[in-house]
């Protein structure tokens, strides 16, 4: 059986850019856009166009070098945002409107201070309108983790009758367990009349430390895009890491999904956007972080020494990495001392080690970690003890 595709739309540029500190300018944007295209993303979510001057121009400027990836502004379910976002798109080869509105009773209630009949109205208005300029309409039901099944059905059939070609299922506040947004998206594949004119879109947030795995439960339970971002950046504790997901979908075969990214240029695409948005990535990031492929314990580098895939479930040059490191520090053993000692052409008895890993342990109890030089000062000190 063909594996399924799933659909990657990026929204590093505009979910992603909303975290504070990590704004763009145009050509940071553009450039960004144009890694992203070649890493393999479906659609690029360009920005808000109606949110400033700025975001409209961005948007615009990409839809000008962009060639094969959908790009796609967003707006609120207002006439003059979808109409701006329209103006923004008006080059591109491939334009999407992301329109839509909060469905949930804390959205309706609080914010809109509206009724659930008005929100499906708005809605399916914001959809009709959204499809006069483009082909192409995503719907989102903001806060649709936290939204009646029942409701959010209804909202996205409406959705889907004024045209919608996708609709998004966000867990804008990042609460559902797995369990519980795989069923919603299970729901909405079994209740929604009209579901084969569109696809699902997962869009998750990471307020629990769930964004990746709900990502997944929806696409398991039939949802067929997913949106994310590099590095999983985004407003608060961020999106689903693009990095992750795709990483998963390769390594798990049995789950028969595939997606269109070029993963050996996931670490150059994750270092170029944290440089350029000023956000760090943390050494202990999945895929991406430094100490991914890093191995330090002595237990961990004698096995890894002996076969990578002891302790590695990916192997490094699939996601860009040229290598896995054999990181020596206190915990080291002798196999790692060897190891890397042999890497500098110095090939020791079994007697030689202990000597060398004598003088090792003592430096390394004073320095966090052992590099080459210090390695090579621990041989000129073996060699003056021999003579
Ligand atoms: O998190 C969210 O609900 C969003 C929507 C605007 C799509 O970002
Ligand atoms: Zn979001």
């Amino acid at each position: 059986m063909k594996d399924r595709r799933i659909q990657i739309f990026d929204t590093t540029l505009r979910d992603g850019e909303q975290v504070p500190g990590s704004k763009l300018n145009t050509e940071q944007k553009v450039f960004i856009a144009t890694h992203l295209e070649e890493l393999g993303v479906d659609v690029i979510e360009a920005g808000f166009p109606i949110s400033s001057p700025g975001d409209f121009e961005a948007v615009k400027e990409i839809t000008k070098v962009i060639k094969n990836s959908t790009v796609c502004g967003l707006t609120r379910a207002v006439e003059e945002d979808i109409k701006v976002a329209a103006d923004a798109l008006t080059l591109c080869k491939r334009p999407r409107i992301h329109t839509g509105i909060g469905t949930s009773d804390h959205h309706i209630n609080f914010k809109l201070k509206s009724t659930r009949e008005k929100v499906k109205e708005r809605a399916f208005k914001a959809v009709q309108y959204a499809k006069t300029f483009v082909e192409d309409v995503e719907f989102y039901a903001e806060d649709a983790g936290r939204t009646e099944d029942q409701y959010l059905a209804e909202i996205c059939e409406l959705a889907i009758k004024a045209g919608a070609t996708v609709l998004n299922i966000p867990d804008t506040t990042g609460y559902c367990l797995p369990e519980q947004f795989g069923a919603k998206i299970k729901y909405l594949m079994e209740n929604v009349k009209g579901i084969e004119n569109a696809i699902i879109s997962t869009h998750c947030h990471n307020d629990l430390g769930l964004a990746t795995a709900n990502s997944i439960a929806g696409i398991v339970n039939g949802a067929q895009q997913i949106e994310c971002t590099i590095n999983g950046i985004g407003e608060r504790a961020g999106n689903t890491s693009l990095e992750e997901v795709v990483m998963i979908m390769k390594q798990h075969k049995e789950l028969a999904l595939s997606t269109g990214i070029v993963t050996n240029k996931l670490y150059k695409t994750s270092r170029l956007v944290s440089e350029m948005m000023r956000m760090p990535v943390q050494p202990n990031k999945a895929i991406v972080g430094s100490n991914a492929f890093a191995h330090s314990s002595g237990i961990h580098q004698d096995g890894v020494i002996k076969n990578r895939s002891t302790y590695e479930i990916i192997d490094p040059e699939e996601v860009g990495v040229e290598k896995s490191t054999i990181v020596l520090t206190a915990r080291s053993g002798r196999a790692a001392l060897k190891y890397r000692l042999s890497q500098l052409a110095f090939n020791v008895s079994t007697s030689e080690l202990d000597i060398a890993y004598h003088h090792f342990l003592e430096m390394a109890d004073d320095k966090k970690t052992i590099d080459n030089n210090d390695l090579v000062k621990i041989m000129e000190i073996c060699k003056k003890e021999a003579v």
